[in-house]
């Protein structure tokens, strides 16, 4: 008996690491507190339906997205441009103590991969025509970002093995909207199991958009991501 009691806390121990010791269980949902809750996209991607690149600037050009700068909101919370002007709005009070101070938003950072992979070029995802959705989840109805994929290496290599259910065309990867409608399309293929793409509008430009991209490099070698 007291060997079949080892033998089953051995396999619980193992199952429950196994399960739980992923980056799917830690990382997803991670939402660290912003040091001004205020700010939010439900309302500047949501209901303003602000363009992600008005903030996100260099996100087509840049291996790196960048986070705005102080500047980018004042232009639009200065005084009188929007709303009230921020001496009597308590709420984008922050925005202008921190451009007169000539100071930056200390942001919490959300997304981020572990540096041993040393290769994650974001422009080139988003030129491929992968939407913003595909990576961080319906963003304008969210009051706080946070992470809704794994970003494991299983995560990437099983969009490297199969992007075809990602891709969209180029000028709507960053129409949200838009992209949450298309993938939902009976025929797509991210829809499990429906094999075929064509037929269906969605599907049919989805896939005629995938024939005209030149997908030259989708790495599953070690040395693409890592040192
Ligand atoms: C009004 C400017 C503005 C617009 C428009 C905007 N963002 Fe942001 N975004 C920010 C700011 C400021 C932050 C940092 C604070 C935060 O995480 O909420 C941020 C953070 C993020 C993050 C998390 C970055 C991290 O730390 O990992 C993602 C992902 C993101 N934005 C995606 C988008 C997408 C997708 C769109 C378009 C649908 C968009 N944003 C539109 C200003 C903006
Ligand atoms: C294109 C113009 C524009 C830009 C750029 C912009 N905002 Fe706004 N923002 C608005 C508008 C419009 C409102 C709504 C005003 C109102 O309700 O009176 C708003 C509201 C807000 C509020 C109040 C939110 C609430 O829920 O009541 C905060 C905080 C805020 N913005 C912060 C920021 C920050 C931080 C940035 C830069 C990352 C930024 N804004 C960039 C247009 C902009
Ligand atoms: C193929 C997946 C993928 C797509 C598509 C994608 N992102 Fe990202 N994004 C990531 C990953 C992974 C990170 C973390 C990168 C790192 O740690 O080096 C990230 C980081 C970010 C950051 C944080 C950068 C920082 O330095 O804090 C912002 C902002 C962002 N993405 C915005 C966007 C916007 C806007 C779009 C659409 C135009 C988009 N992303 C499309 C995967 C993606
Ligand atoms: C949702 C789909 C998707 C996900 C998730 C994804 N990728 Fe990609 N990746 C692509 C596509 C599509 C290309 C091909 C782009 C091209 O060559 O035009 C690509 C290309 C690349 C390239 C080659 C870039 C070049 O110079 O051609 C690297 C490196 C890469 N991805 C790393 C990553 C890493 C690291 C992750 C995970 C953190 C990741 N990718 C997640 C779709 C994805
Ligand atoms: C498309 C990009 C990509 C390729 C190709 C890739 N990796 Fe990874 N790898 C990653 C990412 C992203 C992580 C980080 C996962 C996390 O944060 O948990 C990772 C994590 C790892 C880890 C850390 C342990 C773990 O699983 O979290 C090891 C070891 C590793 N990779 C080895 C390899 C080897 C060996 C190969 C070639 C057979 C390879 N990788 C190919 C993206 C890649």
């Amino acid at each position: 008996m007291l060997l079949f009691g080892v033998i089953g806390g051995v396999s619980t121990a193992i199952g429950l690491v196994w399960y739980y010791w992923t980056p799917k269980f830690w990382e997803v949902g991670y939402m660290p507190q912003q040091p001004e809750a205020g700010f939010s996209h439900l309302l500047h991607a949501g209901k303003l339906g602000m363009d992600c690149r008005y903030c996100h600037t260099h996100v087509e050009e840049s291996p790196e997205a960048n986070i705005p700068n102080v500047a980018t909101c004042y232009g639009c919370h200065a005084t009188g441009r929007v709303g009230l002007p921020p001496e009597q709005d308590a709420r984008v009070e922050f925005v202008r103590v921190a451009y007169e101070q000539n100071e930056s938003i200390p942001w919490r950072r959300v997304h981020k991969l572990p540096d041993y992979v040393r290769n994650f070029p974001h422009n080139v995802h988003i030129n491929a025509g992968v939407s913003c959705y595909s990576c961080h989840g319906m963003i304008p109805n969210q009051a706080v970002v946070h992470q809704v994929e794994p970003l494991s290496m299983a995560w990437c290599l099983d969009c490297h093995r199969n992007p075809e259910p990602h891709l969209v065309p180029r000028d709507k990867v960053t129409d949200l909207f838009w992209v949450r409608n298309q993938l939902s399309l009976p025929g797509n293929p991210k829809q499990e199991g429906s094999a075929t793409v064509a037929g269906t509008p969605g599907g049919a430009e989805l896939l005629h958009d995938l024939q005209g991209h030149p997908l030259h490099l989708l790495p599953e070698n070690c040395g693409a991501c890592h040192y």
